[in-house]
């Protein structure tokens, strides 16, 4: 490297702690700013996030959603606080969060989360339109803030019975305050995943957000645990954020959440390792591609969904 290049690389450090203090200043990247600050933090070298995070350690705190995922108050990334937030749009109306927390908000991976809500309940809906009293379990029910979307929203949800399962106390305890008015619908089962023994079976198991997390050997291990789980014309739907999420930089850099990125072949090929027959599975998305579903039926049938 010649003494040239070191001037350049100088300048340009320079420019960017410049942009960043301008964006802390005014409380975070307004629209016109997004393309700049996001294609700095994508073009990072590894070797440099520690002193990137340390030009933005004023917004790394529990004030800005970004900074929640980075703190981590319950221990790990994605927890209830914040996916509910998520899932409300919530922003932070000071001034000098306000704009981190637009930001963050307007991510497609924010957006892929909202849109797994969505498909939630729109599959609860078909479930209560062709089954009496539907039993539904969840793992990873973190907020349960879709369950709560549901029962809110569908006059028909008082026809469906639903377990949910989290290892995180405070979780079950908001999941609990949460969903109130349904008590006597929904059970609260404070245990690990991995552990949970079931005596009753299910028309729909469903996981969204939990085996993002698991290494292929455990996603493997929990499918072969919960087919059994299943009544016969019942189905598994687990969700994976995809290798395409747009917003993996973002979140590893600025939260420092990290998650096991899936392709629609792995997904088909986690199952196959399970012993699964393949023309029971199948791989369904969110309208961006982000969240992929990998869909397990317990037997062949004329499922539409
Ligand atoms: C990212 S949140 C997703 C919450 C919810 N499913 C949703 O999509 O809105 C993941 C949740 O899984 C829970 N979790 C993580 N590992 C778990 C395990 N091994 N067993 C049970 N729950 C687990 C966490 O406590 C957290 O509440």
């Amino acid at each position: 490297m010649n003494s040239n290049q070191i001037v350049v690389e100088n300048d340009q450090e320079r420019e960017v702690s410049e942009f960043l203090n301008y964006l802390i200043e005014k409380g975070g990247p307004e629209f016109q700013d997004y393309e700049k600050f996001t294609s700095i933090v994508n073009n990072l070298e590894p070797a440099d996030v520690d002193n990137f995070r340390q030009k933005i350690k004023t917004i790394l705190n529990e004030n800005t959603l970004i900074g929640h995922g980075f703190v981590k108050p319950f221990g790990y990334p994605g927890d209830f606080t914040l996916i509910d937030k998520i899932y409300r749009f919530d922003i932070n109306q000071d001034s000098i969060y306000k704009n981190w927390d637009l930001f963050f908000q307007n991510q497609p991976g924010a957006y892929a989360v909202r849109n797994r809500k969505d498909f939630f309940i729109e599959y609860c809906s078909k479930l209560i339109s062709k089954k009496e009293n539907a039993k539904v379990l969840i793992l990873g029910s973190g907020p349960a803030s879709d369950v709560y979307e549901f029962l809110s929203d569908f006059s028909g949800g008082n026809n469906i019975n639903i377990d949910l399962i989290d290892f995180d106390q405070s979780a079950i305890e908001f999941s609990m305050r949460k969903n109130e008015k349904f008590n006597g619908q929904i059970s609260y089962n404070k245990i690990n995943a991995l552990r949970f023994n079931s005596y009753k079976l299910y028309d729909l198991i469903w996981s969204a957000g939990l085996f993002d997390y698991f290494k292929d050997k455990h996603f493997t291990f929990l499918i072969r645990k919960y087919i059994n789980c299943l009544e016969e014309d019942g189905e598994m739907v687990i969700s994976n954020f995809s290798t395409k999420n747009p917003t993996k930089r973002l979140m590893e850099v600025l939260s420092d959440w990290y998650l096991n990125l899936r392709t629609e072949s792995d997904l088909y090929r986690i199952a196959s390792d399970a012993n699964i027959n393949k023309e029971l599975v199948s791989v369904d998305k969110e309208p961006l591609g982000i969240n992929l579903f990998l869909k397990i039926r317990k037997k062949q049938q004329n499922y539409d969904k």
